[in-house]
């Protein structure tokens, strides 16, 4: 899996509405610092609700290498005895991350400041992506990195002895670059303070909260302001991972583009640094109801009840796109069925995702007849209304799960089919997607060599 394993060609034919309930696994983000968290702390943590994907999967066994004790008691049912701060082993075998470039950057975050040397390395997709993001402020604490030209894995992090305290302004909107910083600051004595200038996902700041870390965070004019004290004992915490509002966008899209569709997508996070693409959506005239807003595992959730909607372009403003950053691919997908352009604007973190997701939604899309602009920071994407994209091409994902879950999204409303020269990624971060999109009643199938 994960680029490492057999490329699975899959493709996607339209066919009767989707109906029916969509229960969409555990937030892989929530579900990274579920585990380093667990494995910081003293005492035993159990967390419901893991996601079981491949990239978390190698979170549990580096967490393993680094001393803790990680165990899986059932589906989603985990239990982590940690070490405490500070108290990370040196691994004696190499930490490979697979496809996940939340875990390396985290990890390395959380052993920077400990007297020790572990080496990183991933699959042709992550050794692609840049570290130096998270080794540059990491040298502030005193952290030192060896890595291949342009700060690629594999990469070997010599953590500090004598860790400083850092402030840290991150230079580009990312949750990845906060959450190392912050996890480094956990065993450097004094105040370690991270300044974002747009707010990233926050679940590292609640989470640190939850544990017992003194986290404060305020609104200054240069942005989000956040400080933590360092050297805290972090108290393990009972964590119920909720569902993964970026999983849960494929379905939804799914439903609005697929005509007479009507599902319902239970418990999708409301939180305000993950919810750009639902406000998205509502703009571009879908019809979503957000029934049962309640709070699930310290998350804001609602019912997603969608219906098959007319859409049409809108212009999605740069500052919102943090909050829906993992969305544009899908997004793109339901502009290209939707009346009228597109424009998203202030993208180029997309970049250097698991794919450069500007470029690969550029070719897939323009395969499957749909017209395209881009710039380094930009996607226009001109609709041509539902069951107007013409289809019928195979798209290339670069090992990277949301392309290729996007392009079967699109394939459902096609006029002939889509396909996908390697759906295997997908299982890192939502291996039930071919099931819980064949219980709704899509067509989507490997393609038998
Ligand atoms: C994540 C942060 C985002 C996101 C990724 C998960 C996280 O990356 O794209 O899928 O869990 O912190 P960046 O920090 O690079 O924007």
């Amino acid at each position: 899996m994960s680029g490492h394993g057999e490329a699975i060609a899959m493709v996607a034919r339209r066919g009767a509405a989707l109906r029916g309930v969509a229960e969409v696994p555990g937030d892989k983000s929530i579900s990274h610092r579920a585990l380093i968290l667990g494995a910081l702390s003293v005492g035993e943590t159990r967390v419901t609700g893991l996601l079981e994907g491949q990239d978390v999967l190698d979170t549990a066994k580096a967490m393993r290498a680094f001393g803790a004790e990680v165990e899986r008691q059932g589906a989603g049912a985990w239990s982590v005895r940690g070490v405490g701060v500070g108290g990370f082993a040196e691994p004696s075998e190499v930490i490979d991350c697979g496809n996940s470039g939340t875990g390396v950057r985290l990890i390395m975050g959380c052993m920077a400041t400990s007297p020790i040397t572990a080496t990183f390395t991933g699959d042709a997709s992550l050794r692609k992506r840049p570290m130096g993001r998270v080794t540059e402020p990491l040298a502030l604490f005193g952290a030192e990195a060896y890595g291949r030209k342009g700060g690629r894995l594999p990469m070997t992090v010599v953590g500090a002895v004598d860790p400083m305290p850092v402030r840290y302004a991150t230079p580009m909107p990312s949750a990845q670059v906060k959450s190392a910083v912050l996890l480094a600051g956990l065993n450097a004595p004094g105040e370690t303070v991270v300044i974002e200038r747009e707010p990233t996902r926050d679940h590292t700041e609640r989470m640190l909260r939850g544990f017992g870390a003194e986290i404060s965070v305020e609104q200054v004019p240069e942005g989000r302001l956040i400080r933590l004290v360092g050297q805290p004992e972090l108290r393990a915490q009972p964590v119920a991972v909720p569902r993964d509002p970026s999983s849960a966008a494929f379905p939804v899209c799914a439903a609005l583009i697929v005509p007479e569709s009507n599902i319902l997508v239970p418990g999708v996070s409301q939180n305000p640094t993950r919810n750009g693409l639902f406000t998205t959506l509502v703009e571009m005239g879908a019809d979503i109801g957000f029934d049962n807003p309640r709070e699930e595992g310290g998350e804001p959730v609602a019912d997603l009840r969608v219906r098959f909607s007319a859409l049409r372009g809108v212009e999605v403003p740069p500052e919102r796109a943090a909050s829906m950053i993992d969305e544009y691919p899908v997004l793109a997908v339901v502009a290209a069925c939707a009346e009228g352009r597109t424009v998203m604007r202030g993208v180029k973190e997309l970049r250097v995702k698991e794919s450069d997701r500007i470029d690969a939604m550029a070719r897939g899309l323009e395969a499957c007849g749909v017209r395209v602009e881009e710039d380094e920071d930009t996607l226009i994407v001109h609709g041509l209304g539902a069951g107007g994209v013409p289809g019928g091409a195979t798209c290339a994902t670069h090992i990277d799960h949301r392309i290729a879950m996007a392009f079967l999204v699109l394939g459902l409303a096609s006029q002939r089919s889509v396909t996908v020269d390697d759906g295997s990624p997908i299982a890192t971060s939502f291996p039930v997607f071919e099931a819980l999109m064949a219980g709704l009643g899509a067509d989507i199938a490997r393609v038998v060599p």
